[in-house]
């Protein structure tokens, strides 16, 4: 399928989707944004995302052009421009196969050049969608590298780690940092060295069959991934706390993974030059990601699709 564009509420071909240069989302970052995924062809925990995003709004006074209703709708509308036409991936996990990323992305607008919000005028709302580009099926069967990197997370002061804006230049930096690592997740640690997230992903580490991750307050977004793997662990009755963590907890931990919308559950089998645990994806990773396979639908395991 090709990408589909719904720019202020029209549907548009990608090439005609252009925004104003004196947008602000494109002069500062002035914008926030949510992704979503499908399931099914459904939106997942789309509450969730439209109640995150109007809260990423709020700490940032900007006002949406179109409240969770409005947006729960032309997401809708999107996605059903967006049906069909998928080509067969060999390497995609069969949950990701035929799947679609959504974007949403609301900013301040344009308006006379200057930093003052007041200056703002005509916000953009846009959805864009996608087919999913999630990680390969080797991703979780074989587990994936991460690298703690030098970029540090903006401590809480400087902007609100809870709002998802479009203020990513740390998180850009931080992929080309690993990639660079050849790594394929950044991990930052705050100003005081305590592990907080992925460039755009949470992390957990397991220890003695106890699963932790830091804490909202060390500085991170609440990522609904994050949330659902907490509820998932407990109803699994695998212990879980959210407590600050050093890079030596990961080092040490008997398996480390990855959360996020697009990713799902990804464990991490090497941090830099190092193998974790035993280097392979470990049980208690396994197990969670089994329950939320259960949980979001779809095949269970990697391996042959059962139509
Ligand atoms: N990113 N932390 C950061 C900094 C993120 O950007 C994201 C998500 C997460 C995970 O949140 P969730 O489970 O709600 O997706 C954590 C999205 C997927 C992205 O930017 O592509």
């Amino acid at each position: 399928m090709p990408t589909v564009v719904n720019l202020d509420g029209d549907l548009v071909p990608p090439a005609q989707a252009k925004v104003s240069i004196f947008d602000r989302g494109f002069l500062y970052g002035d914008s926030v944004y949510e992704v979503v995924r499908t399931y099914g062809g459904r939106p997942f925990e789309e509450e969730a995302h439209l109640a995150r995003l109007r809260h990423s709004a709020d700490r940032i006074g900007l006002v949406p052009k179109w409240d969770a209703a409005r947006t729960a709708r032309e997401i809708a509308r999107t996605l059903e421009a967006a049906r069909g036409g998928d080509s067969r991936d060999p390497a995609a996990a069969p949950w990701n196969a035929g799947e679609r990323y959504v974007r949403v992305v609301m900013t301040r607008g344009a308006g006379e050049i200057g930093l003052d919000p007041a200056l703002a005028v005509n916000p953009v709302a846009l959805v864009l969608v996608q087919p999913l580009a999630g990680p390969p099926a080797a991703a979780y069967r074989d587990g994936v590298a991460a690298a703690i990197v030098g970029v540090r997370r903006a401590p809480p002061a400087a902007i609100d780690p809870s709002a998802k804006t479009g203020a990513h230049l740390p998180n850009v930096l931080a992929v080309r940092e690993a990639r660079e690592a050849g790594a394929h997740e950044a991990l930052l640690l705050d100003g005081a060295g305590f592990v907080t997230e992925g460039s755009s992903s949470n992390v957990f580490a397991v220890a003695g069959g106890t699963v932790r991750t830091p804490p909202l307050g060390a500085g991170i977004l609440e990522g609904v991934t994050r949330g659902v793997v907490l509820r998932l662990a407990r109803s699994e009755g695998v212990r879980a706390e959210e407590v600050p963590l050093r890079p030596e907890d990961l080092e040490a931990a008997d398996e480390v993974f990855i959360t996020s919308t697009v990713r799902e559950i990804v464990p991490v089998t090497r941090l830099g030059p190092h193998p974790v645990g035993g280097g392979r994806p470990g049980p208690v990773t396994r197990r969670l990601h089994a329950a939320f396979r259960a949980l979001a639908g779809g095949p269970r395991s990697v391996g042959p699709r059962v139509v």
